[in-house]
């Protein structure tokens, strides 16, 4: 039996931090052991929203440095306009698509309402509205069976059978594979700053722990982390103590320490100042190795680089071969120059 395929995709939209990483990129990590992987960094999904050209491409290669040093093959990664038959594919899928199921997307109606926060001028893209018919394309275009995301993707998900089912209905037979998102228990990880949100880029600097943060700046954070806001009557732990012990158990520090910690606390013995310093030792301890990997691949970027530019071409390779199909399948001329 070959494997199955698994595609998933993050866009490089800044550092890695503790929320992506428990929530998305170690689910990346594992995966690879049972099935045939295959990870993107999407950079064409990152041009929908106002950004900076610069900052782009550093983060794009920023990106794939991190998912390398935390255990990403890098065979398994590529670039996604490496790989331009994923915006080829978008636009054939684009006529398979109703344009009421984009504009009904929940990712649609949030950020094109923050594209005009700010008070800069600007406008919502038509790239913003087509976005999750893009996603459809990354993952039809390698026929993935499983898709791991987080569930905040379902709506995405969903549209991408969609089209499957539209395209394959249209040409009269199964072509397309139908994905199944791979929905991996994950922890729900909090900003430390303000644990009523959730870490994430987007709030600022001090709402996420970068996972190539130097061990003083986490300590830091560890230690100003917010523990006393919503209820704290005793019985329910207040989010801030409670995102603590989230932090702790997925960077797994041994059962004992985090049992005999809750012991403590149930006991109204635990001292926050304990727990910080625990939780941050045990981040530490956890992100040392990425860090230490992270810094080899920087001191020869241009071997790294030559080695994703050569798994994004074997990659390119599927791709190609699924935008052949899909052409002779639906009346399109196909010539190899
Ligand atoms: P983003 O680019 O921030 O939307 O996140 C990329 C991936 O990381 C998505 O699959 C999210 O589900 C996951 N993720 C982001 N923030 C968190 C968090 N605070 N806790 C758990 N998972 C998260
Ligand atoms: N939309 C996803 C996100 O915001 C990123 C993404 C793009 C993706 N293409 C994909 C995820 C394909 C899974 C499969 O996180």
């Amino acid at each position: 039996m070959p494997l199955k395929q698994v595609l998933s995709c993050i866009q490089p939209t800044g550092e890695v931090h503790l929320g992506n990483y428990f929530g998305a990129v170690k689910n990346y990590v594992d995966l690879q052991s049972k099935y045939e992987c295959k990870y993107g960094v999407v950079d064409y999904h990152a041009i929908t929203m106002p950004y900076d050209i610069k900052k782009l491409r550093y983060n794009t290669w920023d990106l794939i440095f991190s998912l390398m040093a935390v255990g990403v093959q890098p065979e398994n990664l590529f670039v996604q306009s490496l790989v331009p038959e994923h915006a080829e594919l978008g636009w054939i899928l684009n006529c398979f698509c109703a344009v009421g199921r984009l504009t009904n997307m929940t990712q649609y109606k949030d950020k094109s309402l923050s594209v005009n926060q700010g008070g800069k001028e600007t406008y919502i893209s038509a790239g913003l509205l087509d976005y999750p018919v893009l996603q459809a394309a990354d993952i039809l275009i390698y026929k993935a069976d499983f898709v791991p995301v987080g569930k905040d993707q379902s709506q995405h998900l969903e549209l991408s059978r969609e089209i499957a089912q539209r395209f394959n209905h249209f040409v009269g037979q199964t072509y397309f594979v139908m994905p199944e998102a791979l929905y991996t228990e994950s922890p729900n990880i909090r900003s430390t700053a303000d644990p009523l949100r959730k870490m994430s880029k987007s709030a600022g600097e001090k709402h996420y722990i970068s996972l190539f943060s130097e061990p003083p700046r986490i300590r830091k954070q560890i230690k100003s982390a917010v523990t006393d806001v919503g209820t704290n009557d005793g019985e329910h732990m207040s989010p801030g103590v409670a995102n603590l012990f989230v932090i702790l158990k997925a960077a797994s520090a041994t059962s004992e320490i985090y049992k005999n910690l809750l012991d403590d606390y149930k006991n109204g013995t635990l001292r926050y100042g304990d727990l910080k310093h625990v939780v941050a030792e045990n981040l530490i301890d956890l992100l040392l190795p990425f860090q230490e990997k992270k810094k080899e691949i920087l001191a020869d970027k241009k071997r790294a680089k030559e080695r994703i530019k050569a798994s994004s071409s074997i990659i390119r390779k599927k791709a190609q071969e699924t935008i052949r199909e899909v052409k002779d399948l639906i009346g399109l001329l196909n010539v190899r120059f």
